[in-house]
This record gives structure tokens, C-alpha cells and sequence, in this order.
């Protein structure tokens, strides 16, 4: 079996990306590894009529399935609809490793993929984000590749410090490659332990502004961008988990960044503190119950209000399209 995203009523992110720009604001990627999860991200953007991309790593793919993982994105697409929403929703992978990945993606109804070239030296970069391209363009599928390395943990590449992009390299990178839209690094990281408490995150905002200068209107993409609130962090550590206490980048300091060419934000971390801490709370608070859906139920809508407050606060991206009823 095999899926083009156009049957399933997914979107590209280029119709998505060029409106966010014009008008200012950035479209939230959140990762996504289970049904409620899934749900908590779709009932949310729905509801403050913000357009999404349901983002999927390779190992939420493997941990899902790929044909789940594209049902429950036709689901969220009919679920939408039959709420009275427009919203578009793009079925993006995140931190595609290689070729091999993204065109399992691009034939099991993904509409857009990032090809994670990274870690590799500029001009293999180049060439594996150009084979991607080359082939995802054949399906008007869209194309991420990212230059300069997050400190923190991408799937397998691990960098002890930031690397942050080069603004000389990008636009020899956007012609040479083709790409839709690029991540770059100017000071987020992946993962919860992105600063200490009592540290002032800064982004890099003058190198971005250097970015943009180089590839003008072009999308940029942000990643590692959760705060890790101290509210969950807290609720982890009150109902029995263990968490090292860390901050995140501040809204404040990514609120800036979408009014400018940055169209596309990453938020993991920030859904699963969000989950844990929903878990650990209605298990602790009910410590007989075993019906799933009594502690499963309380987590979505700890997750979904998360989102919600995070489209508000960073991404500016409420109203854009109609919200649901
Ligand atoms: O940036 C990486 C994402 O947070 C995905 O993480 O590979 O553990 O699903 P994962
Ligand atoms: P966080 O770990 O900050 O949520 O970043 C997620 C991300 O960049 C996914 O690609
Ligand atoms: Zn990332």
C-alpha cells in the first residue's frame, strides 16, 4: 500500500509558508507520536484557527507505523472539515536522515520532509539535499535541509555546542539544492536541558537578520524551540518523576524571530512535559485507576491547552484561517 498526500487532503507547505511570511507569522510544527497526541495538536489549531504542520520523526514513524501514521493524518484532515475549519495540515518528516527515509515518506503520504544533511560537510550537504529535492519535486512535495549544527540531541547527531549557520554559505545552499525552506542555528537547542535556571537565553537574531538578507522572503525554519515551562517540570517532579531543572528559549525571544522570515517553528519537548506531567498527575491523583482513557484523556487536554497558549504567545498564528465551531 501507498499513499500520495494530495488523496488524503494534506497540503505542502509552500502555500502555507508564503502566507505566514506576508503576514507575520510563523506556522507550528509539533511533533507527534500517538493518537492523543495527535489529536491535542489538531482540536487546538481547529480551534484557534491556525494553520499546522503534524511533524514526524523516523523513530515516531517506526514507533507508529508509516500507514497509521497517514490515516491518522487523513483523520485529522476529515476531523477539521467536518468541524467547520479550513485550516491546512502538512504531514512533514523531521530530521530525515537520509534519501531512503524521505522516499518512504514521499510514497506513504507525507507532503512535506526534512533531509537532515547537517552533521555533514557543506557540499555533501548540498548533494544529498539535492537528490531529496529532485525526487519530492516530481510529487510537488516540499523540501527542509538544515545548515549549522543545534547543540543537544538530533536523533543521532550529537553536538556539544551550537554551530551556527554561516550566512555566507546560504544562498549557494538554496540555489545549489533547490530546497523549500531551510533550518538554520542561532542559539536553540533540542531536547530539555537547553540552559540552566538563572541563564538569559539569546537568540542570535542579528545572524538571522544576515540570513535573510542573503535569500529575501525565502521561509526559515527554527528548531529546538520548546521553553520547557517550569510548570510541568515542576508537576513532574511534585507527582513522582525525576527532571533536571532547565529552561528553554523564551517566547519572548522566538515571538521576535516570526516577524521575520522565519515561517516555520519546532516544538517537541515542551507536547511531551506537557503529556508526562498530565500522566503522572491523574495517576497520582487516582492511584486504583487502570481505564486508560482516565489518565490518557487528562494528558491530551494538558497538551491541548499547552499548544493553544504557544500559538498565542510564540507563533502569532490564530485567524489565519476560519476556526471550528
Ligand atoms: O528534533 C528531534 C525531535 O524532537 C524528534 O525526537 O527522534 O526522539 O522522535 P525523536
Ligand atoms: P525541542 O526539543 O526544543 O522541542 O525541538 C524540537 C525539534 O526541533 C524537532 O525537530
Ligand atoms: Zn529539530
Amino acid at each position: 500500500m501507498s499513499y500520495n498526500y494530495k488523496d488524503l487532503g494534506l497540503e505542502n507547505t509552500k502555500a502555507m509558508f508564503a502566507k505566514a511570511n506576508k503576514n507575520g507569522y510563523a506556522v507550528p510544527a509539533f511533533n507527534f507520536n500517538n493518537m492523543e497526541q495527535i489529536q491535542a495538536i489538531v482540536e487546538a489549531c481547529a480551534e484557534m484557527g491556525s494553520p499546522v504542520i503534524l511533524q514526524c520523526s523516523k523513530g515516531a514513524m517506526e514507533y507508529m507505523g508509516i500507514t497509521y501514521v497517514a490515516m491518522m493524518a487523513k483523520a485529522a484532515v476529515d476531523y477539521v472539515k467536518m468541524m467547520g475549519s479550513d485550516i491546512p495540515i502538512a504531514l512533514h518528516l523531521d530530521h530525515g536522515p537520509s534519501f531512503e527515509v524521505a522516499k518512504l515518506c514521499i510514497d506513504n503520504g507525507f507532503s512535506s520532509v526534512m533531509i537532515d544533511g547537517s552533521s555533514l560537510p557543506f557540499e555533501e550537504n548540498i548533494e544529498e539535499a539535492k537528490k531529496v529535492v529532485e525526487y519530492a519535486h516530481k510529487f510537488d512535495i516540499t523540501v527542509e535541509a538544515e545548515l549549522g549544527v543545534l547543540a543537544g540531541i538530533e536523533d543521532d547527531v550529537k553536538a556539544e555546542d551550537h554551530i551556527y549557520t554561516n550566512p555566507d554559505q546560504v544562498e549557494e545552499f538554496v540555489a545549489k539544492t533547490g530546497v523549500d525552506s531551510l533550518a538554520i542555528a542561532i542559539g536553540t537547542s533540542h531536547g530539555a536541558h537547553k540552559f540552566k535556571p538563572g541563564d538569559d537565553p539569546k537568540l542570535r537574531l542579528d545572524i538571522l537578520k544576515e540570513c535573510e538578507v542573503r535569500v529575501p522572503g525565502f521561509p526559515i525554519v527554527l528548531h529546538g524551540s520548546s521553553a520547557v515551562p517550569a510548570k510541568y517540570v515542576q508537576m513532574i517532579k511534585e507527582f513522582g518523576g525525576t527532571i533536571k531543572d532547565a529552561i528553554g528559549i523564551p517566547d519572548s525571544e522566538l515571538r521576535k524571530a516570526t516577524k521575520s522570515s522565519v515561517a516555520k517553528i519546532n516544538v517537541d519537548t515542551d507536547g511531551r512535559l506537557a503529556f508526562t506531567a498530565g500522566v503522572r498527575k491523574a495517576m497520582h491523583e487516582n492511584p486504583g485507576q487502570f481505564d486508560l482513557r482516565k489518565y490518557l484523556g487528562p494528558a491530551k487536554e494538558e497538551m491541548k491547552s499547552y499548544y493553544k497558549t504557544k500559538i498565542v504567545n510564540v507563533f502569532g498564528s490564530e485567524g489565519s484561517y476560519t476556526k471550528s465551531k
